[in-house]
C-alpha cells in the first residue's frame, strides 16, 4: 500500500483528477456525519425522517429535522479540506467534484462545478408544481413551508428510495472513468449508487486515493489508504 508520499506524486502528474467527498469532510467545520462516532443515524432513524414516505407520513416532523439541521449547518464554515479542493481544481486541467453532501460547504469554500448527487439542503421543491428555488432563511418562518402555487414543499434533497438527480451519476461515472487519480474524501462508502463509483474508478485505470478517520470496506482495494482527518490530511497531499 503506498503512502503519502507516493499519492502526492500520483496527484501532482495528473492531469485528470475526480474527487467523491463524504459528510466526513464537513465534520471538522463541526457538522455530524451520518454514521460512525456521533453520527446523526445512531440517534434517528432514516426511514422516519429521510425516506419520502416518511415525508407523506409526517412532514412536519421531518421539516423539523431538516430546519434543525439548516440552523447546525449555517454556523459552520468550509475547512482546510474544501479549500484544499477549490486550490486543486485551479491546479488541474480536467477536475470535477463529486460529492454526497448536501451542506452547500464546497461551494462556499469557492468550488466551481459540483455533481451534488444527493441534492442541496438549501434548495426547495414544490410537490404540487415542481419548481425549484434556493431558500437560505434559518430558522424557516413557518412548518412545513408551502410553494407560491399553495403546493406543499419538500428539501431539495435525494432521499433513500429515490433516484439520483437525471444524468447526475452518468456525468460522475465518466469523470470517474476518465480520471487518472481518483480521490475518495471522508465517506463511509456505503450508501449506492454513489460507493459504486470508487471500484468504477479503479476498474478504470485510476489511481484511488482514500483519506478516512476510519478504514472503510474499500481500504484494501484502493491503491492507498490515507488514515486521518481531512483537514490535515489534503492540504498535505497538496
Ligand atoms: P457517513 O456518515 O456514512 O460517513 C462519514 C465518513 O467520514 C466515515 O467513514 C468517517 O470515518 C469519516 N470521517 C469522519 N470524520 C472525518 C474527518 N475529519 N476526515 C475524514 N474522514 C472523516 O457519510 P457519507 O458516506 O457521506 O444520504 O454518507 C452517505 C450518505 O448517507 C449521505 O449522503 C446521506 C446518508 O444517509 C442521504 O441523505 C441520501
Amino acid at each position: 500500500m503506498a503512502d503519502l508520499d507516493q499519492a502526492r506524486e500520483w496527484l501532482t502528474r495528473a492531469d485528470s483528477v475526480a474527487v467523491m467527498t463524504g459528510a466526513g469532510i464537513s465534520a471538522e467545520s463541526g457538522i455530524p456525519t451520518f454514521r460512525g462516532s456521533g453520527g446523526l443515524w445512531k440517534d434517528y432513524k432514516p426511514e422516519d425522517l429521510a425516506t419520502p414516505e416518511a415525508f407523506a407520513r409526517d412532514p412536519r416532523l421531518v421539516w423539523e429535522w431538516y430546519n434543525w439541521r439548516r440552523e447546525t449547518i449555517a454556523k459552520a464554515a468550509p475547512n482546510a479540506a474544501h479549500r484544499a479542493l477549490v486550490e486543486l481544481e485551479i491546479r488541474k486541467p480536467r477536475f470535477t467534484l463529486i460529492t454526497q453532501n448536501v451542506d452547500g460547504l464546497h461551494d462556499r469554500a469557492g468550488s466551481g462545478k459540483i455533481l451534488k448527487l444527493h441534492g442541496d439542503i438549501w434548495r426547495m421543491r414544490c410537490t404540487a408544481c415542481g419548481a425549484n428555488w434556493p431558500d437560505r432563511r434559518v430558522p424557516l418562518p413557518k412548518l412545513p413551508p408551502h410553494c407560491a402555487c399553495g403546493g406543499l414543499t419538500r428539501p431539495g434533497v435525494v432521499w433513500f428510495g429515490e433516484p439520483l438527480p437525471d444524468g447526475m451519476m452518468k456525468e460522475a461515472e465518466h469523470a470517474a472513468s476518465a480520471a487518472q487519480v481518483f480521490l475518495v474524501i471522508g465517506t463511509s462508502a456505503v450508501v449506492h449508487p454513489a460507493a459504486g463509483l470508487i471500484p468504477y474508478a479503479k476498474q478504470s485505470g485510476a489511481r484511488v486515493i482514500e483519506i478516512n478517520t476510519e478504514p472503510t470496506a474499500y481500504s484494501a482495494m484502493v491503491d492507498c489508504a490515507l488514515l486521518g482527518p481531512a483537514g490535515e490530511l489534503l492540504p498535505k497531499l497538496l
